[in-house]
Order: structure tokens, then sequence, then C-alpha cells
């Protein structure tokens, strides 16, 4: 603050302009909105509360940096433009900002390129890896911080044992791991939960089919794909097992219609009932439920092997979890209460040994809701129940996010529904379903995919093969099989996050690995071609102060650098819409609009060759950049590379 303080001082201002709950010291925006208020309520006589929510962005930097739409300020005036124009000339002259431009009923406001840079460029270099994050936001109180930090889980994720990784689960890792990263940035206490398809009757076949068909050597090896290949060994067999049933009933009932003798065929089909895998599975999974310690212990021994495969996966994308729960975490006590005020109140009802939830009163949409199967064992809605309330006896959250495909709207819609109707609208209200759409066409190039390591290794390959084309470049690049690594994996998710979640996308790998259009590879050269420049100023000039924030910036008055510097300003200003949004693409459009930025500054602001003093300033704009591009990257999960 205090180089703020200085840096206005110097301009003539005594005072920092503050609104109340505005972060000067974190946000230039913040400045410029508090100081326009305080002009336009000087010589208008209109409260600062009306018109500081009615400064917005422009959609174009030709546009302004701010701008006001007159009608906004609800004066009663007849002619709306005539008012615009009286502002306009009313408006004080600024140190800050220009005259205002008035177009219609709009004013423009464009802020002034010298002390826009001095108070932009230090504040980036001094902030660093935390420019543009705000942690006061996740404050239970932002006049008591001791008061401490509102509390969030971010389930995310969530793949079933024993099965597939599809594509929903990989979008929901990145488009949760995102979030999650936003939250904490926003100064919330994040819990990032796994919640594993882990329970229930196929994990009952998992182990008969273990049994049969298991290795030890091989679980070790790599328990996800071998347990699957278990899976669909034990499954093929099952269903044979049915189709041989339906086979013979077939032929008993012809037997019958003629009158002949059923009882050998009988025994038969009487045989795979009693010995069949299902059989043989539903006991099992009866004994799990039991906690018989041999068959707990086997699925355990499943479960966690698959974790340990999967944590290594997921530091690949930078992501680790503080709770691996998990569908056979939920106790039966939590769901059995649950159980008991869903009748008591009235909410469910019995239907022929079933229990049900009749949602259609809420609304049709909903439907009705099974609780309770015939057997009275749980379902995936019941153990959903028991781990809300499980997480909120565990955390005590403010706020509750479930990460989940489109697909399942409905379940959750009920989910949240079941909780208000038992009047626990103080849980429901702090839960939120982010949903998102399909990807399609997603297969690797050796057939369909299976887990997400398949998919991973594969993009990593193409993008290996992409950078082996430029053979002088890839000679520099130091570990080409970890880089290409990365920059695939930034493929992958830049794909993933590019438009808005709700829409599907087409899985097209030559598209996310090119280096042009908007892709990963092409945001990670952007950034490895900033450090780059660093590089070649250091060999240069090796004497190069290492504190770039004391640089004579009154040298950057080319059109290019004032542009770059009034997209860095903005930055903060985007952190606060992401979470507004949700979107990782309101991070991605604006770090696309910076790199375009850049590249077409290069021919106009060179530094090595430049003059020293000139070099050292475009060198901190540059830095700059980096950093700000580096904090939108780190943002959505991405790993920025120095080198490609
Ligand atoms: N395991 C589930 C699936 O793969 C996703 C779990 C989503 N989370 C939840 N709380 N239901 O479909």
């Amino acid at each position: 603050m205090d180089t703020i303080t200085a840096i206005l001082q110097n301009l003539g201002m005594d005072t920092v302009p503050q609104e109340p709950n505005t972060f000067p010291a974190l946000n230039p925006f913040d400045i410029y909105r508090s100081h326009i208020t305080e002009l336009l309520s000087q010589c208008s006589g209109i409260d600062h509360k009306i018109i500081y929510p009615t400064l917005q962005w422009t959609s174009k930097l030709e546009m302004g940096d701010l701008q006001l739409a007159v009608p906004a300020l609800r004066q009663k005036k007849k002619d709306m433009a005539a008012f615009a124009q009286e502002l306009g000339q009313k408006f004080p002259t600024s140190p800050l900002v220009q005259p205002p431009v008035v177009n219609g009923t709009f004013m423009g406001f464009f802020f002034r390129p010298a002390p826009l840079t001095s108070l932009v460029l230090p504040m980036i270099l001094k902030a660093g890896p935390s420019f543009g994050f705000n942690s006061n936001l996740g404050l239970r109180d932002p006049s008591n911080p001791s008061a401490g930090r509102k509390k969030m889980i971010v389930e995310f994720s969530s793949p079933n044992i024993a099965k597939p990784f599809h594509a929903g689960h990989l979008r929901s890792t990145i488009i949760g791991g995102f979030l999650a990263n936003l939250y904490e940035g926003a100064g919330w206490d994040v819990i990032r939960m796994n919640y594993l398809g882990d329970w229930g009757k196929q994990y009952g076949v998992l182990a008969v089919g273990f049994e049969r068909f298991g290795s030890e050597e091989e679980l070790l090896r790599n328990p996800i794909g071998h347990l699957y290949d278990v899976y669909v060994k034990i499954n093929a067999i099952s269903s044979e097992q049915a189709e041989a049933t339906k086979v013979k009933m077939d032929e008993i009932a012809k037997l019958k219609e003629k009158g002949e003798d059923t009882s050998a065929l009988e025994a038969e089909v009487e045989k795979i009932k009693d010995e069949g895998v299902d059989e043989q599975a539903r006991k099992y999974f009866k004994r799990m439920v039991d906690g018989d310690i041999e068959a707990v212990g086997t699925w355990k021994r499943f479960r966690d092997l698959s974790i340990e495969k999967y944590k290594a996966t997921y530091s690949r994308l930078n992501i680790r979890y503080d709770d691996y729960s998990g569908e056979s975490q939920v106790k039966e006590e939590s769901m059995e209460s649950a159980a008991k005020i869903l009748a008591e109140k009235g909410v469910s009802q019995e239907d022929g040994g079933a229990v049900i939830i009749d949602l259609t009163k809420y609304s049709k949409k909903l439907g009705k809701a099974l609780v309770k199967k015939k057997d009275g064992t749980s379902l995936y809605l019941t153990r959903d129940i028991g781990a809300a309330f499980e997480r909120m006896d565990k955390y005590n959250f403010d706020k509750m996010i479930y990460v989940v495909a489109s697909q399942q709207d409905l379940h959750l819609a009920q989910l949240f529904k079941i909780m208000e109707a038992m009047g626990r609208k103080d849980i429901s209200e702090k839960c939120q379903h982010i949903s998102f759409g399909m990807v399609l066409g997603m297969s690797t190039r050796k057939g369909t995919t299976k887990f997400l390591d398949d998919i991973l290794r594969d993009v990593g390959d193409k993008m290996h093969e992409v950078m082996k084309s430029n053979q002088d470049k890839y000679q520099q690049v130091e570990n080409p099989e970890k880089t290409a690594d990365t920059l695939g994996i930034s493929a992958v998710m830049v794909q993933d996050m590019k438009g808005k979640r709700i829409n599907n996308y087409t899985f097209d790998m030559d598209r996310m690995t090119s280096f042009e259009g908007d892709t990963g590879p092409y945001l990670q050269y952007a950034h490895a071609r900033l450090c780059s420049i660093r590089r070649k100023a250091l060999t240069a000039v090796p004497d190069l102060p290492s504190d770039l924030s004391a640089a004579d910036f009154g040298l950057l008055t080319e059109p290019h650098a004032i542009d770059l510097i009034r997209q860095l300003a903005s930055w903060p200003d985007v952190f606060l819409n992401t979470v507004k949004t949700q979107e990782p693409t309101t991070v991605l459009t604006y770090l696309f609009k910076m790199a375009h930025a850049l590249s077409s500054s290069y021919d106009h602001l060179q530094v090595v060759g430049s003059q020293q003093d000139i070099m050292i300033a475009r060198l901190a704009l540059y830095s700059a950049a980096r950093q700000v591009l580096n904090n939108g990257m780190r943002l959505l999960g991405l790993n920025p590379v120095e080198r490609m």
C-alpha cells in the first residue's frame, strides 16, 4: 500500500480512493472505480453507493477501461443522452483518468497510461505468485479476520473402482481441480474430496472374480488395470449364466406345454441360481456388509491399492486430495437415522417392501426415488444422503460443490430436494451441483479409452512427435519426455476448459496438440517465450538489477506496451469474475487475449538490442506479463513450462 500511497501523492492525491469492501492494495481497478465514483459523485451529487456498481468492464480496450451506462444511475431525466453529456462536461480533471468519452448514454473511462503503468507493474512484481488472488473473499467476517475462513468441500473425480475412468471422470477431475484452486485463491478453506464408487453388489462380483482369475503379482503391479480385467471376465461368465438360464427356462416352458418331464432342466436352473456368480457375489457382498473380516480385508486391499495408483495419476495433473471417501465409507447408522427422519416426516413411503420418496409433489421432473430396496439394502442415492450428513458433521462446511456430469442432474436434484424435505434446508442450501457436458469421440489410438493414464500417455506421445518436428528447438529441451508429458496434459486440460462447462465437445487429438489456435501448447509457448526473453536478457547483460520494480516505467510509452499493461491491470477483476461464473473459460479467454497481445508486441518491444534502461523497463513489463500468465495457468491447474 505504501508504494501506492506514494505514487498517488506524487500525482497530488492525498488519500488512496477506497469504497467499502474494495481492495486497492490488491486490485488496481478498485482504485479506479473508487476514484471515478468519488469524482462523479462530487460533480453530480449522486450517492457513491449508486455509482460504484454501475461502473462496468468494457468488451474491448477501444471502448475504455471502464464504462458507465448513464440510465443505470436511476436519475429522473427526460433526455439521458443529454444528461450523459452534462456529466461528461462536469467531470473534474483527474490525474488518473482521462476526460470521459461520452457516446450516446454511455460514458467511457480511459486510464491515463503513465500513472497506470507505475501503479500496476510494481504491484504485480511485488505480489508475484499471489497477484490477482484475493484471500479476503473467504473470510467469515471481513472486518474481523480472526473469525476465520469459510469452509468448502469440493467433491470431484469420484471414479468407480474396477471400472473404466471415463470422460465424465476426466472432466470432473479437471473442472473440480480448477474450482478447488479458485476458492483457495479466494481465501476459502478448501477440502478436496474424492468420493469413490466402491460399494454395492458389483464389488462382491469383483471379489468372486478375483478368486477365479486374480493374480497377486498383477494386482500389485497394475491394480486398476488388473481389477478391471478381472471384472470384465467375471461379468462375461455372469452374463453367460444369465443367458443359459433364459434358454433353459424357454426350453422348460416348451416341454411343459407338451406335458413332458422338466425336472432335469429345472435342477440345472436351480444349480445356476444357487452356485452361479450372481449368488456367490450376493453372498460375498452380504459378508462385506456384515463386516466379515476376510471379505472386508480383501475388498479394502483392492481399494487401497487402487487409491495408491490413482494418487500417482492425479499428481501428474497437479491434484491431491484431502479426503478419499467413498460410498463404502457411509455408515449404516447415518443412513438409518436419515431413513427414520424421512419416515417420521412422512416424506418416504413403504412400497411393497421397498421404500420410495415421491418427489413429484415438489416438481414433476423429480419423479419418484427409490431409497431402500426390498431386500433392505441401500442404493447410490441413499448413500449420498448419508454421506452429506456425515460431511456436515465432520467438516461443518459453508458450501459443498459436487462436480458431476450432467447425466446425473436428476440424481443430485433429488438428493438436494430430499434433504430439504427432511427439514435440512440449512444443508441443502449450501450444496451446489456443478454440472458439465459430454466428451464426444474420446478413444485412445489403440482402441477405446479405459483409463486416464492411457489418455495422458497417448497425448504425451503425440506432443512428443509434434516437438520433434522442430529439431532445432527440440535439441535444446533438457528433458523432452517430461516436457512432452506436461504439454500433453495441458493440451487435454485446455481443450476441456475452453468452452462453457455445460457444452459437449469433441475430443480432437490433432487440434488440441497444435501450436496454432487457442490450445494448451500455444499457451505454454507464450509462457516459455517470456521465460526465454528473460534468459536472453540475462546473458546479454549479466548485471541486470534483480528488482525490476525500480525500472523507469516512463519509458513504456508505445501503444503495444500500454495495451498490455491495461490488460495486466484487469487480471484481479478477471479472477473476481471467475469466482462468480465458476467457469474456467473466463480465465482462459483472458489468457488467450493476453497471449495474442503479447505475440503481436514482440516486434515492437524488443528487449535484447535496446538501450539498457529501455531494456530494463521492457523486461519489467514482460516479467509482469509472465507472472500473470503463470498465475492464470496455475489457477487452471496447468504446469507452466520454462522451455519447450
Ligand atoms: N462414482 C460416481 C460415478 O462414477 C460419481 C459420484 C458422484 N458423486 C456423488 N456424490 N454422487 O458415476
